[in-house]
């Protein structure tokens, strides 16, 4: 099922916190949603999964509006909210239960759903005890069997790792690239290397307006345009070095970062790569290239590029 958002707004009062954004997300891909605090990202999320009417513009889910279908797809969405609500009063295993009970599973189906999502989330220990009884992070886990019970074809996960610990973090982001592959997938985090670990696609926002839509890969071409690589060049004078480099056709600037170590970094020019060249130069002058290092654009400089306005 493919998710499909269409000049999405959304005023809280006289505040835009969503501000007409537009964006597909297919079945098999794991979307990655991205921005600073008050973004929108909760607010989109919520109109997605129809715990929030839609303001302006639509969301279809399968084709099928939001507004019109809501409570029919809501059987098609698993939803983890970003405050993960629950009922602290319940047992674990009585909660997840009742949560599959709710999405319309038949009580067989529930337990044998039960058992897996109790297994998956690492729950087995905790699952008699009350929610309430329960750390942070094991309500978090909580959060996320719940919202993968009825094994949603869709998956809405606002901020799930947060709260989680290394081990169950590495864990969940696994489960969610594994999930990621049959279902459609849009979570949300502030965690950046977690977006490059998870997520096919990332979408930046920021103020309620898209201002990023791409893979990490592309995102860091558009940011920078020109390719910058670190090198190191030995058995030869670093001003030799210098001057094959300023010769050749793709090279736009180079710095000297260890003068006694050879070491440079080398600015191409937009759009294009001297890699290869440096290579076959060092072969030709029998220069031995001991580092030849692309330095990418980090994710959190783009972030910030992109938000800090
Ligand atoms: N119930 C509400 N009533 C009034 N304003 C709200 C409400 N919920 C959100 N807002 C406002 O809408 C804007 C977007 O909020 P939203 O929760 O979608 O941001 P977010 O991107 O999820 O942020 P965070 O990263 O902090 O979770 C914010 O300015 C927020 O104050
Ligand atoms: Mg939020």
């Amino acid at each position: 099922m493919e998710i499909h958002i269409e000049n999405l707004s959304k005023n809280y009062g006289s505040q835009k916190a969503v501000d007409g954004i537009t964006f597909d997300v297919r079945p098999g891909e794991v979307l990655g949603f991205l921005g600073p605090n008050g973004a929108g990202k909760s607010t989109t999320m919520k109109m997605i999964t129809g715990y929030l009417s839609i303001g302006e513009g639509d969301v279809s889910v399968g084709g099928k509006s939001v507004r019109e279908y809501g409570d029919e797809l809501k059987r098609h969405i698993g939803y983890l909210p970003e405050n993960n609500p629950l009922y602290l009063d319940m047992p674990v295993i009585d909660y997840l239960e009742f949560c599959g009970a709710l999405q319309g599973m038949s009580p067989g189906s529930v337990q044998q759903r039960l058992k897996e999502m109790i297994r998956v989330c690492g729950l087995n220990a905790e699952k008699h005890k009350k929610i309430g009884e329960l750390s942070k992070g094991f309500r978090q886990r909580v959060g996320l069997a719940q919202a993968m019970i009825h094994d949603p074809e869709i998956l809405v996960l606002d901020e799930p790792t947060t709260g989680l610990d290394p081990n169950q973090i590495v864990e969940i982001r696994n489960l969610i690239r594994e999930l990621g592959k049959e279902k459609t997938v849009v979570l949300s985090t502030h965690i950046l290397p977690e977006v490059e670990a998870t997520c096919d696609r990332i979408l930046i926002i920021n103020k309620g307006k898209i201002v990023a839509n791409g893979t990490a890969d592309t995102l860091r071409k558009q940011a920078t345009g020109q390719e910058v690589i670190r090198l190191k060049i030995e058995d030869a004078r670093v001003e030799e070095v210098i001057e094959a480099l300023r010769k050749m056709p793709t090279v736009d600037t180079i710095e000297v970062i260890d003068k006694e170590r050879n070491r440079l970094e080398v600015q191409s020019r937009t759009g294009l790569s001297s890699t290869r060249e440096i290579f076959h130069l060092c072969v030709q002058k029998g220069w031995i290239l001991s580092e030849l290092t692309p330095l990418e654009t980090r994710l959190e400089d783009i972030f910030r590029n992109l938000t800090t306005n």
